[in-house]
């Protein structure tokens, strides 16, 4: 039986990567099979690409950079994800194609059609069953990312971008979840990690169900 696929969206601070691993304790004791992975950086070539084209000072042209994330995104759909959807599991991705249309396409600025060839070449069509997108105003979300780089996380590329950049990026997110509401679902990630945390948990009960 072919699993689920999950993935998890968010501008950069609101608080999906915590909720993620939160989310997969719970399933796994609830018994479930469940693999969690990110992007970019899910396999070993992933993490040593994000190293070289995401944790770096060095300018990256937006087209190496919308490729670069197609080429990362194509090694974990061939020899991750895919494998453990056909082993039944529950895969639970921090990021996936749809960054790429928010950051790549609204954020850069990159046309649509562009980013929809990419994102079919990489992905050979495999969309998510379910997203999450953990909207917050990115005033919050920056002051989020500021005290976690001040606690010593490490930076990328991304965490210099502008206001209005990341404005960009989240009405793209909201833009997509409006366009496709079977497969998204928009959850407040203003609250407490808590509060955060019973909707999600609320949102994964009725999709399994
Ligand atoms: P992370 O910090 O959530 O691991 O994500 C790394 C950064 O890369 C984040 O700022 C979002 C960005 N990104 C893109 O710009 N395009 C993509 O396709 C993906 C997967 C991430």
């Amino acid at each position: 039986m072919r699993g689920k696929f999950i993935t998890f969206e968010g501008i950069d601070g609101s608080g999906k990567s915590t909720q993620l691993r939160m989310l997969a304790s719970e399933l796994r004791l609830r018994g479930f099979d469940v693999l969690t992975t990110c992007e970019p950086g899910g396999t070993p070539l992933g993490r040593r690409l994000r190293e070289t084209f995401l944790e770096t000072e060095e300018t990256v042209a937006p087209l190496a950079e919308l490729l670069l994330f197609a080429a990362d995104r194509a090694q974990h759909v061939n020899f991750l994800i895919k494998p453990a959807l056909e082993n039944g599991k529950i895969v639970v991705s921090d990021r996936y194609a749809d960054a790429t249309a928010a950051y790549q396409g609204a954020g850069r600025g990159f046309d649509e059609e562009t980013i929809k060839q990419v994102i079919r070449l990489a992905t050979g069509g495999l969309k998510p069953d379910l997203t999450l997108f953990f909207d917050l105003p990115v005033a919050v979300a920056a002051s989020r990312t500021t005290s976690r780089s001040n606690d010593g996380e490490k930076k990328n590329r991304m965490d210099s971008e502008t206001f209005e950049f990341y404005e960009r990026v989240r009405a793209s997110y909201l833009k997509i979840a409006a366009e496709e509401p079977e497969r998204f679902r928009v959850v407040d990630a203003s609250g407490s990690i808590d509060e955060v945390k019973a909707k999600v948990l609320q949102v994964i009960k009725a999709f399994l169900d």
